[in-house]
């Protein structure tokens, strides 16, 4: 009997290459092999509805507990996938893989959709009890309960999972304090502007936030965190810290499999990995970048998961590869929604439209008066617009973004080829 598709990885990219597989047409078995104990679920909510309680795990599943046998898909929940070898003499591409708890699983083709992992501190002390990471449903979980209980949060990381996490404990009353490493917040994401809008948008709603302070360790009390040592001296008391320091790719199976591994595993704009006849989709892959082609980015959004699983389902079925998608993401700390549609890497001009300390506004990105990308900040329908003008190959003249008076809609303007199919 066929082994089918074995993907590793059960998350956001492993479930949509599942679900695509079958929306074409395939009717090989296929497995889906998943580290966690519950089914696939959203993770965005995890650091906001999730973490203030207004919804549960059963309300983030990503399809109905039906939903697998009706489409023939093979759930195997809390199993890790710890060997995986292709067979030296079958098909190319089949092989075996077995988990740590001692299942093996023969496959004619083989995803890997296994993501990333919370990068750790490793200063001393950070074994206490109370120093908490945001990555799962599990750490949400007991990050939520803690919460409940503590007076004072201190978040060390001022990217996405940081400033999310710490605008749901300062809503709920909490004594927040945000220690960032570098001089300005997000920085991996956006421009200078918008990270300082974030700072005073939390400074404004009573959260502390230090730039360019590093952690030198933790003190504790039986076990427990009770203290946040920074390197300058400054003690932080902290009955509970929240890590956010950015994430580490899983490319432990793809070294096993000598795929080639920069950061992520390498991929092709179809999700074919250095080896051909497997895929990897997600967190865990660096990729050209989706309009240029030039360089390697690695997206870590679900709008990523689900268009890089769209096109690894069609290359493990030879089929022609869907077209390149605008890279599109969010993020919502409280009542401030960031909106960002492309990708503003490499900007050689920005524009703000809107005043930053209103709490809407948006920022343009350019790079040789081409449109790169936007930063919307309460400001949908310039997101949107920018998000259409990006999908068509269209831009909006620099000169005139900049006032907020004007829909962008109406100053679309044509500059490029629409966005290619892969290749
Ligand atoms: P991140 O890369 O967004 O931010 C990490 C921050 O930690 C950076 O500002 C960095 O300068 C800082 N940092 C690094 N080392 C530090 C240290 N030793 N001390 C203090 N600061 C330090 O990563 P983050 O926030 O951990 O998020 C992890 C992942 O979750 C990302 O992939 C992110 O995109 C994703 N995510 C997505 C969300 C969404 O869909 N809206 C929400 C939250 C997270």
């Amino acid at each position: 009997m066929s082994g089918g598709t074995l993907i590793v990885g059960a998350s956001q990219a492993g479930l949509q290459l599942a679900v695509s597989l079958r929306q074409l047409g395939d009717t090989e078995p296929i497995t889906l092999v998943g580290e966690e104990v519950h089914p696939p679920y959203q993770r965005p909510p995890l650091s906001k509805e999730f973490l203030t309680g207004e919804t549960d795990l059963e309300a983030l599943a990503l399809r109905d507990p039906s939903f697998y046998a009706d489409a023939a898909i093979g759930l195997v929940s809390g199993e890790r996938v710890t060997e995986v070898a292709l067979s030296p003499s079958g098909p190319p591409g089949s092989g075996t893989a077995a988990t740590a708890g001692g299942r093996s699983f023969a496959f004619d083709r083989l995803a890997l959709t296994v993501g990333a992992g919370p990068r750790r501190l490793t200063v001393p002390g950070a074994g206490l009890d109370g120093i908490r990471y945001l990555r799962d449903h599990d750490d949400a979980t007991a990050l939520r309960q803690r919460l409940g209980c503590a007076s004072r949060v201190v978040v060390v990381g001022g990217g996405f999972i940081g400033l999310e996490a710490a605008a749901v404990a300062r809503a709920l009353g909490k004594d927040v304090t945000v220690v960032e490493a570098a001089d300005r917040l997000i920085s991996r994401a956006v421009a200078p502007v918008v990270s300082e809008f974030y700072r005073r948008a939390h400074l404004r709603r009573g959260t502390r936030v230090l730039l360019s302070a590093a952690v030198a360790g933790f003190d504790g009390a039986h076990g427990r965190v009770t203290t946040v040592e920074l390197a300058d001296g400054t003690t932080l008391p902290a009955d509970l810290v929240l890590v956010g320091v950015g994430v580490l790719p899983r490319t432990e199976l793809a070294e096993l499999l000598g795929l080639e591994c920069d950061h992520g595993i390498v991929v092709d704009g179809r999700a074919r990995t250095s080896n051909p006849h497997i895929v990897a989709a997600g967190d865990c892959t660096v990729q050209p970048h989706p309009l240029t082609g030039l360089g390697r980015v690695r997206l870590e959004s679900v709008q990523n998961a689900v268009a890089q699983a769209t096109a690894a389902a069609a290359s493990l079925l030879g089929r022609p590869a869907p077209q390149s998608a605008v890279p599109w993401f969010w993020s919502h700390q409280g009542d401030l929604k960031l909106q960002i549609a492309g990708l503003s890497g490499g900007y050689d001009q920005h524009v703000v439209r809107g005043e930053p300390d209103s709490e809407r506004f948006s920022v343009l990105y350019y790079r040789q008066d081409e449109l790169l990308a936007i930063d919307a900040v309460n400001s949908p329908a310039d997101y949107m617009a920018v998000r259409r003008a990006l999908a068509q190959g269209a831009t909006f003249p620099a000169s005139a973004a900049a006032d907020r008076g004007i829909p962008l809609k109406t100053l679309l303007a044509t500059t490029r080829p629409a966005a290619v199919p892969s290749s």
